[in-house]
């Protein structure tokens, strides 16, 4: 499976679904959170660190009851959770934010399962990070890879719009001149 989506624009239009079926992680979604990732290829499936990566995610999960700056958003289905979404306040110092890229709010990454793609979760976990910092802050950004043509598309819903930063982003895998960033004002 790649890890971008293919971008197909004229695909059959698919049965929405809708908000109620997106709520705040719990810290019991934590292995299925990784499952998620993996079957994006995005963690490595290496056993003997498991532990380690689902103990990343729980203290990830238990922030969120903190008061941490970061949430993840679900989206659950008949009792399975089939999607993701996080936002984060980065730093450059703490996060590896590139110094080209502003420190403040961002949606860190939204992944939906296959077959649950093209109903709606994309956008419905996009909405309810762009209102959860819509509470703290008057903009929110990503950054994504230029490829990810997917990304883009479902973002620009939103308004999102391109900058013009240079910049490489080893933690987010990017070389300089492989992503950009976006952002959105709000209010
Ligand atoms: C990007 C992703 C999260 C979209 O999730 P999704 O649930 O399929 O998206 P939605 O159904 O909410 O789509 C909302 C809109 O975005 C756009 N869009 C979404 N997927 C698209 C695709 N494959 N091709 C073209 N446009 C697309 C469309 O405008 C769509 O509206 P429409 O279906 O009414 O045409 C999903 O494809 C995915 O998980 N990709 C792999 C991970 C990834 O690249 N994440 C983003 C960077 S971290």
């Amino acid at each position: 499976m790649g890890r971008f989506a293919d971008y197909d624009p004229a695909a059959e239009e698919r049965p929405k679904l809708d908000a109620s079926c997106i709520r705040i992680a719990r810290l019991d979604d934590a292995e299925t959170l990784y499952a998620i990732s993996a079957e994006r290829g995005d963690e490595s499936d290496d056993e003997p660190n498991l532990p380690n990566v689902i103990s990343r995610i729980r203290g990830e999960l238990e922030g969120i009851a903190r008061d941490a700056p970061w949430c993840v958003y679900v989206a659950e289905l008949a009792g399975e959770v089939i999607a993701y979404g996080r936002v984060r306040d980065l730093t450059h110092a703490e996060d590896g934010l590139p110094t080209e890229c502003p420190e403040g709010w961002y949606l860190t990454g939204v992944i939906v399962r296959p077959p649950f793609r093209r109903r709606g979760l994309g956008a419905l976990l996009t909405q309810a990070r762009i209102e959860w910092v819509g509470e703290r802050a008057t903009e929110v950004h990503y950054v994504t890879n230029k490829r990810n043509v997917t990304s883009i598309a479902l973002h620009a819903r939103f308004g999102f719009e391109p900058t013009d930063a240079e910049f490489a982003y080893p933690r987010a895998a990017l070389e300089r001149g492989a992503g950009r960033l976006y952002r959105l004002a709000l209010r």
